[in-house]
């Protein structure tokens, strides 16, 4: 009929349209830093998007099933306006960051204190660290943001655990938590670069001790192999930490090269610390880097398996690649062409639902379908890694050169760990809302090896 094949033509058209607009992917020319920075900004205002703790009735920086994934959030946003000049999120970051770090000042608020995990807490930190380190103006009558990271410390370390293994801190803090058995990568390397960047900043031999301690225990543990520089993701206490799931995620290396990226640079140039970050790094690029030049978390991104968590470890390893680069200048030449590389097909790969959603997938070059504020959240992060290399960008300062948030070397003592909290009974909403729960890990390595193989 007529009629039908006039609207078939128009249906037609109206869908080449459509897709021609699905086609259009975020605009990038690496080597503009104007073009990354508007980049920048369209990735930063979709993440945004799923943002509502400045509205009115709603909690600040609460993400209540993910609660450590306001400190992703949070942590992008320090590098955007830092790195950007561009301060419109500044206010509900400030308020966001602040609001989540409980009464005692140590990221142990009590609506979520009775279930998270040293490493959710310890990302929390690392945010409260790098907005000292950027001169984030410290808010009145709150909690100073070196406070925070020095709270964070103190409470973790206070939790160092010799019961096992010959210390390390567990996974997990309480014994009802799938993962309290298990000491691993993430939760040592958190703290590991959490008291390297105390260290640098405040000049205080304690955070040095600590640091030095913490690497100490990590390469003679399973975890961190210093010959081959493998970084395995956990251990379980069980048989006395005597075999390691080798799971390979790009956060457990990031965040070890960072931690030895700092102690280099505050020692000046410590070949100590030289080894350790060129050999991370070696291993970093030929394991996550199978596509040229492009980032990608290798254990679950071919299977289409990256959980919440999983989809942001790419963007925290981006960014600390770009401060390794800033901090030890001699790895720039290296981590440059991988940092561009990622971040074209990452853009390339922003052209979902009509509006620029980006997926997870970045090796790709196109969207992969999925949509979210993890994959924004990275997107942002390998975006603003790239404005390092043009220079005139602040590196993180320290108390001597120009930093001025306030130390508290006492600060969260009152921490959670308390009675108090681990009495609190559990309900099965708190255990849905557990935050870094890699169940693959939980599963213990042969049931979980099993289940990635068959890809159930
Ligand atoms: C883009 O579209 C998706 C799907 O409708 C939506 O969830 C997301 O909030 C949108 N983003 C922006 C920035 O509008
Ligand atoms: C919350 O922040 C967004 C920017 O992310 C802004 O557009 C909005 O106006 C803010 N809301 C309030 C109540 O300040
Ligand atoms: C804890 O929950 C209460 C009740 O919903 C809320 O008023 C408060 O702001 C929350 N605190 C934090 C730190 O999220
Ligand atoms: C590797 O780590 C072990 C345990 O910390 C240490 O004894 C050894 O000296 C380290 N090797 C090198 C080459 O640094
Ligand atoms: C330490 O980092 C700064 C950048 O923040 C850099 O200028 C300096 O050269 C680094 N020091 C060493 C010893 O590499």
């Amino acid at each position: 009929m007529q009629l039908s094949g006039t609207w078939s033509i128009l249906n037609g058209l109206i869908a080449t349209l459509c897709l021609s607009g699905l086609t259009l992917a975020i605009e990038l020319d690496i080597n503009d830093k104007e073009s990354i920075k508007d980049a920048a900004s369209t990735s930063t205002y979709s993440m945004m998007g799923w943002y509502a703790g400045n509205e009115t009735g709603q909690i600040p920086g609460s993400f209540p099933t993910k609660w450590w994934e306001g400190s992703a959030l949070f942590l992008a946003l320090l590098q955007y306006q830092q790195f950007t000049g561009d301060d419109q999120y500044n206010d509900a970051l400030s308020q966001g960051l602040q609001w989540q770090s409980g009464d005692d000042g140590n990221y142990m608020p009590t609506n979520y204190s009775s279930y998270l995990g040293n490493d959710d807490q310890m990302f929390w930190g690392l945010a409260a660290m790098m907005a000292a380190e950027m001169k984030f103006p410290d808010v009145k009558g709150g909690f100073s943001w070196l406070s925070l990271a020095q709270g964070v410390f103190n409470t973790q370390t206070a939790r160092w655990d010799t019961t096992k293994c010959g210390g390390g801190l567990r996974w997990q803090l309480f014994p009802y938590q799938n993962g309290y058995a298990m000491k691993n990568s993430i939760s040592n390397g958190g703290l590991f670069q959490l008291a390297a960047r105390l260290a640098r900043y405040t000049d205080d031999e304690k955070y040095t001790k600590w640091a030095e301690k913490i690497w100490d225990w990590s390469t003679s543990s399973v975890l961190v192999n210093n010959k081959t520089w493998n970084v395995a993701d956990s251990t379980n206490m069980d048989n006395n930490c005597a075999d390691a799931g080798n799971y390979q995620w790009s956060y457990n290396y990031g965040t070890y090269l960072m931690g030895c990226a700092y102690m280099y640079n505050y020692t000046n140039g410590d070949e100590k610390w030289k080894t350790p970050v060129d050999g991370l790094l070696k291993k970093t690029f030929s394991t996550f880097f199978p596509h040229g030049n492009i980032l990608e978390d290798i254990t679950c991104e071919p299977r289409k398996m990256c959980n919440f968590n999983e989809i942001l470890f790419k963007g925290l390893v981006s960014s600390w690649l770009a401060f390794t680069s800033m901090l030890v200048p001699d790895t720039a030449d290296q981590i440059r062409p991988k940092l561009q590389a990622s971040a074209q097909a990452a853009a390339k790969g922003c052209t979902g639902n009509n509006n620029q959603t980006c997926g997870i997938k970045w090796y790709t070059s196109e969207w992969d379908g999925t949509t979210g504020m993890e994959q924004e959240i990275s997107v942002t992060n390998v975006f603003l890694a790239n404005l390092v290399q043009f220079g005139g960008i602040d590196g993180p300062v320290t108390a001597n050169t120009g930093g001025d948030s306030k130390s508290d070397p006492n600060a969260g003592s009152e921490g959670g760990d308390s009675d108090k909290n681990k009495q609190k009974p559990i309900t099965n909403g708190d255990k849905a809302g557990a935050g870094i729960l890699t169940t693959i890990f939980v599963l213990g390595w042969a049931g979980s090896m099993a289940w990635l193989l068959t890809g159930a």
